[in-house]
């Protein structure tokens, strides 16, 4: 179990480091300190490393106009608030707030300079059972409209049970909207062919109707039997059969809120590589990456694109300021949000 780090590149004359942790497996799992993002997670295999994630192993990869351009959000941590808030506009407490609008009419994963575009504050940590990192941002009051001085950390953590575990931490001075989630893309063939072939078993067959502009307002709708149904497992071909534009689906959990359980496991036919996902979170936003861009790929060549990845951004309620009972949507003076994810590799 050990961690190592290098430079990774510059932004805005400060240095961006690349931490590299490795289990007694050979699992190795790549954070960079711009936007708190997962660039690689690899497993050993046969014929080889095989890379699991879409990501770059230059910073540069992050700007190039074809990744600004779409804007696929590859491996990073959202914030403040994370998936759309309709119109860039919430009250809290009587008072009306407005967001930078990113997405159509709406506000997308934190606006125009989310968490995901931040330089943030690293520091390695180690131990017998497991090597991480610790990223710490603080977020000034009115920052893309957000009232609050907000200050989070997310604690990436790999053991050698397999499991790369993210825990959020976030207090504020004024009551203010906080939903925090990775982003990466996973493809378990190690993008030698689309996610297609996966199977995809996801607990749950309810998620948060989306209006015409693809942000819930509250209504809950059930999907058994429908092809988005993947509470009995299912191949992603044969539901995407069914759905067009593939998932991009809020799924809720049946679950005692705030407690950790496995909420999600997928498999890849071909190669018997899994992903199983645990999360404190009431729901998890799945999306399949209809529009992730063909023109996209890694360094070493490794093809992103349309059904090349999946995310399971595990967090509180999309658009939740603007949904009654959304669960922890607001968090407040002299409380912690707190939330935790844990991917679970096997090969
Ligand atoms: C959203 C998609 C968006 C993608 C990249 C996902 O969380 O659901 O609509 O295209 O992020 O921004």
């Amino acid at each position: 179990m050990h961690i190592t780090q290098h430079h990774f590149g510059a932004y805005r004359d400060k240095n961006i480091e690349e931490y590299v942790l490795t289990n007694n497996n050979g699992l190795i799992v790549k954070v960079t300190n711009y936007g708190a993002t997962i660039t690689s997670i690899i497993v050993p295999g046969d014929h080889g490393d095989c890379n699991l994630v879409c990501g770059f192993d230059t910073l540069e990869g992050y700007f190039s106009e074809a990744y600004k351009n779409n804007a696929p959000y590859f491996g990073c941590t959202v914030g403040r608030y994370a998936s759309r808030i309709k119109d860039g506009k919430f009250s809290l407490d009587g008072k009306e707030y407005t967001l930078a609008v990113n997405d159509g009419s709406n506000h997308l994963h934190g606006g125009l300079t989310g968490f995901d575009k931040k330089i943030w504050t690293a520091e390695p940590i180690q131990n017998e059972s497991e090597a991480g990192v610790v990223m710490s941002l603080k977020s000034p009051h009115m920052e893309e409209g957000y009232p609050g001085n907000v200050e989070v950390q997310v604690t990436f953590k790999l053991n050698d049970q397999n499991g790369l575990s993210m825990e959020y931490e976030g207090t504020t001075d004024q009551p203010t909207p906080l939903s925090l989630t990775n982003h990466t893309y996973f493809n378990l063939s190690g993008f030698e062919h689309t996610i297609e072939n996966h199977r995809a078993t996801i607990f749950s067959n309810r998620h948060l109707l989306p209006d015409e502009t693809n942000v819930p307002l509250g209504q809950v709708e059930d999907l058994t039997g429908t092809a988005a149904d993947l509470s009995h497992g299912k191949i992603f071909k044969e539901a995407f059969a069914g759905l067009e534009t593939g998932f991009e689906h809020y799924f809720l959990f049946d679950k005692e809120p705030g407690k950790r359980a496995r909420v999600a496991e997928f498999a890849d036919t071909d190669s018997g590589r899994t992903l199983e996902i645990e999360t404190t979170e009431p729901g998890m936003l799945f999306y399949t990456g209809y529009f992730t861009s063909d023109k996209l790929r890694r360094e070493t060549g490794d093809q992103f694109g349309r059904f090349r990845g999946f995310c399971c951004e595990t967090h509180r309620y999309p658009n939740g300021p603007n949904i009654e009972d959304s669960l922890g949507s607001i968090t407040r003076p002299g409380e912690k949000y707190t939330s935790q994810t844990i991917y679970r590799f096997g090969w």
